[in-house]
């Protein structure tokens, strides 16, 4: 009975004890935020510029944040040039020359090409009347194809490309002003698509 007793007051002064810290909590002002305070007083010392979000807060020495965010478009930007960065037959070495038999189907000879010459140029050394306009990757006029009509990526590299698309690449179609062998296969000249 005696324990009873004892555990009833001790629950009860645990009890108020509660009540009491909650009440003294409720009744305690909230302090003032000044978070947005500080922002604006931040905001108001750092420069303008013609810059978008975040860079003018990385200049301005607005936050970690605005670099972060900076460094990264950085990278994107490096990421783009790289993909924008196209086969340099110029950049060959004279010891990494390579020379593949080329099969002039038309013309009924195989000669040796390099990989940092062109098939049209390789062509024209020959004496041959090979068709051509712009010399530059840039009109079809100097078209030819795989004479099996296999994919033309796994024989040529193109230095400049902005005629043919991916398709016709893949059916065999190359600009020769621009084609570069990787490996020896048989060429069928005046072939466009
Ligand atoms: S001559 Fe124009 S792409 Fe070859």
């Amino acid at each position: 009975m005696v324990t009873t007793l004892g555990v009833a007051l001790g629950l009860g002064a645990a009890l108020t004890f509660v009540v009491l810290n909650f009440v003294k909590g409720a009744s305690k002002p909230t302090p003032e935020d000044i978070a947005q305070d500080v922002l604006e007083q931040r905001a108001s010392t750092v420069p303008e510029t013609d810059f978008p979000e975040p860079y003018n807060r990385s200049i301005g020495g607005g936050g970690g944040a605005g670099a972060v965010a900076a460094g990264g478009a950085e990278g994107e930007l490096e990421d783009s040039e790289e993909e924008d960065e196209g086969f340099d037959p110029d950049a060959i070495a004279d010891d990494e020359v390579e020379y593949y038999e080329i099969e002039f189907v038309n013309e009924g000879e195989t000669i040796e090409v390099a990989n940092n010459e062109t098939l049209l140029d390789a062509g024209e050394d020959e004496g041959w009347d090979l068709p051509y306009a712009c010399r530059q990757g840039q009109c079809v006029s100097c078209g030819g194809r795989v004479a099996d009509g296999e994919d033309a990526s796994e024989y040529i590299r193109h230095s400049a490309n902005e005629s043919l698309g991916e398709s016709e690449i893949e059916e065999g179609y190359m600009l020769t002003c621009t084609a570069h062998p990787t490996a020896s296969f048989s060429l069928e000249t005046n072939e466009t698509p």
